[in-house]
């Protein structure tokens, strides 16, 4: 039961990236499990080549298929998402987030592209088999409070949002957890209630 955070922005000091991290934190502070790719750390001329044999971005693409939850955050760029996120998302398999559930943040200069989640991401998501998008996390910059050193501040309105984030992710968890397997058929419950009824009756009326 993994979760993993996949960081679509080229900026060293990232606000969408502390996004991840505070997110990573509250899960693993929950005790779930997780871990983390940076997109820009991946090297450029494989992943413009789209070489999905390179070995640093095939480990990548494996991560994601290990994962049961991906959380996203990317930077809105010219009204939609980052490149670098584009250019990892056409590597993996057409169907590279079946079963997953999938978290998508983005952060923008504005609310001019509030919606870019909605029109822009999700769709690419769908279209790689995601079966739960989760409602997505935007925030506009002036949220977001850095200063180079330690975690950001988030003012309250996108504070609670994350909240609400964690809580969507732990919750899709647990419901995964409850999954019956699909190797398990369960008696059907008419079946079970005849079952109890034959029973009952069997035992007031002894052969
Ligand atoms: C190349 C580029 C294009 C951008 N385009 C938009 C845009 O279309 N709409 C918007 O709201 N913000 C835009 N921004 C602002 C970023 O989305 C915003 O600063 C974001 O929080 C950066 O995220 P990051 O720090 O994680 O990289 C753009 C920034 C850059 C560098």
């Amino acid at each position: 039961m993994s979760i993993l955070t996949l960081s679509g922005s080229p900026s060293v000091q990232s606000r969408s990236a502390h996004l991840l991290a505070h997110l990573r934190g509250e899960l693993e502070a929950a005790g779930e499990r997780t871990s983390h790719i940076d997109l820009r750390a991946l090297p450029a001329g494989p992943l413009l080549a789209a070489r999905a044999d390179d070995p640093a971005i095939a480990a990548a693409a494996r991560a994601i298929a290990e994962a049961q939850v991906v959380v996203l955050a990317t930077p809105v760029y010219k009204a939609a998402y980052s490149g670098l996120l584009k250019a990892f998302l056409d590597l993996l398999p057409q169907t590279g987030l079946r079963d997953k559930v999938v978290l998508p943040i983005a952060t923008g200069g504005s609310l001019a592209h509030a919606l870019a989640i909605d029109y822009a991401l999700r769709p690419v998501l769908s279209a790689l088999g995601s079966r739960h998008i989760l409602p997505g996390i935007f925030a506009v910059d002036q949220q977001i409070e850095i200063d180079g050193s330690g975690p950001a501040r988030f003012d309250a309105a996108l504070a609670l949002r994350l909240e609400e984030g964690v809580l969507r992710v732990r919750e899709a968890l647990a419901r995964s957890r409850i999954d019956v397997p699909l190797e398990f058929v369960p008696v059907p419950l008419a079946q079970r209630a005849a079952h109890a009824a034959h029973a009952a009756v069997a035992q007031r009326c002894p052969a």
